[in-house]
């Protein structure tokens, strides 16, 4: 049986927020971070609400903790709003999703994400972190209500963002494509949004903003694809790795994702050439199609100036080596793997670890 499912209304294009005006919303909380409340973008999004009452909960951080969601979960308890709406990256989408969820509120759930990476803003995921690991919650209650790609957000984005979130997008369609719950409706919206963001995000990168309203779009897509069909390997290794030394998600996905495909090219050759082959990498067999994706890959990160390897991002092969067993032990227990197209064993992770540690 195959299933597709997604009710998150998605609001893109022109005056996108606009739609917080057709809310009748009297009770706002937003849920952000610093930056944006700072620099009065919070403060802007909740007046267009028209709503009376706004309440702020501003102290989202990167990969955010089991203990701020539940900071956040009494402060949402308290104040009781009609309308939450999430501001920021995955970051905040997710912390204000732990809250929404432990709250029990039946307050209209809006994302409005400032990142074209996570896909946070319609899928049933929440990543928190507690004691150095990364906890994905899965319940399709998380999933919002309303996602509003307004692209303005978007202009100022800085480049090690771009990169960074681009290839968070790029890996949740890869993964998604070959994941064992894809599906025809998945593979649509995988493939449509890997070859637009393979092919979109070194402009971004450049500082063209006019296609980042595309990028953002296809980021959406992505996760609307990842949520049903999951994701695979990458993810599960980039939540070990993130838990312990707190680098970029989509760093560490650009990272891992080469080194992944060819770990499962075995059991998905044939789906990595489809996808391959949609986005212009094709080959005349699917050895050649595959060799061509990863290359595609490692060319972009040098694009976009990432890191090949941990050592390079600053974390020494020695301190990899020394926490080897934990990172094997956190990505084997990370949900992700249960979708990877081959089972996922010791060996594996092992042997992605080892490609990606690096040399120092
Ligand atoms: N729930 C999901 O489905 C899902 C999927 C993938 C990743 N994640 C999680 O999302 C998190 C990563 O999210 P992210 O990559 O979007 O970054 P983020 O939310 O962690 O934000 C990173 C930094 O970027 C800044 N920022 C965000 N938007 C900006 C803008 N427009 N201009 C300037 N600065 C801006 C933030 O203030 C923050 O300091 C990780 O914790 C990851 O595990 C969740
Ligand atoms: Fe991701």
């Amino acid at each position: 049986m195959k299933q597709f499912v997604c009710n998150t209304k998605i609001i893109s294009g022109e005056n996108a927020l606009d739609a917080l005006k057709t809310l009748n919303a009297r009770k706002v909380m937003v849920v952000t971070d610093p930056f944006f409340m700072e620099n009065g973008t919070a403060a802007a999004i909740a007046q267009r609400t028209g709503a009376a009452q706004i309440s702020y909960f501003d102290k989202v951080a990167p990969d955010p903790s089991v203990t701020l969601a539940a900071e956040g979960t009494g402060a949402l308890k308290a104040f009781q709003p009609d309308t939450l709406i999430a501001l920021g990256g995955g970051s905040a989408m997710d912390c204000a999703k732990a809250m929404a969820y432990f709250s029990g509120t039946d307050a209209t759930f809006v994302a409005i994400p400032t990142t074209s990476g996570s896909g946070s803003e319609v899928t049933d995921f929440a990543i928190l972190t507690h004691n150095g690991v990364k906890h994905p919650l899965v319940d399709s209650r998380l999933r919002p209500d309303l996602a509003i790609l307004e692209a303005s957000l978007l202009e100022k984005l800085p480049k090690t963002l771009v990169a960074d979130t681009g290839f968070d997008a790029i890996s949740h369609a890869l993964e998604a494509f070959v994941a064992l719950d894809a599906n025809a409706v998945t593979d649509a919206l995988a493939k449509d949004a890997f070859a637009t963001v393979l092919a979109l995000l070194p402009a971004s990168y450049g500082g063209n903003t006019a296609v980042r309203p595309q990028i953002h779009l296809a980021s959406t897509m992505a996760g609307m694809a990842f949520t049903q069909a999951g994701l695979g390997l990458c993810h599960a290794i980039a939540h070990a790795l993130g838990g312990a030394f707190h680098l970029p998600h989509g760093r560490l996905n650009a990272m891992l994702l080469p080194a992944v495909i060819e770990c499962n090219a075995h059991a998905a050759a044939d789906r990595y050439a489809r996808i391959a082959a949609a986005a212009g990498l094709g080959g005349s067999a699917e050895t050649i199609a595959v060799r061509n994706l990863k290359n595609a890959l490692v060319r972009l990160r040098r694009e976009l100036h990432l890191p090949d390897t941990l050592a390079q991002a600053g974390i020494s092969p020695a301190v990899v080596r020394n926490r080897t067993k934990e990172l094997v032990d956190a990505a084997l227990a990370d949900p992700c793997c249960a979708t990877n197209p081959m089972k996922v064993e010791d060996f594996m992770v092992r042997r992605v670890l080892g490609a990606v540690a690096g040399h120092g």
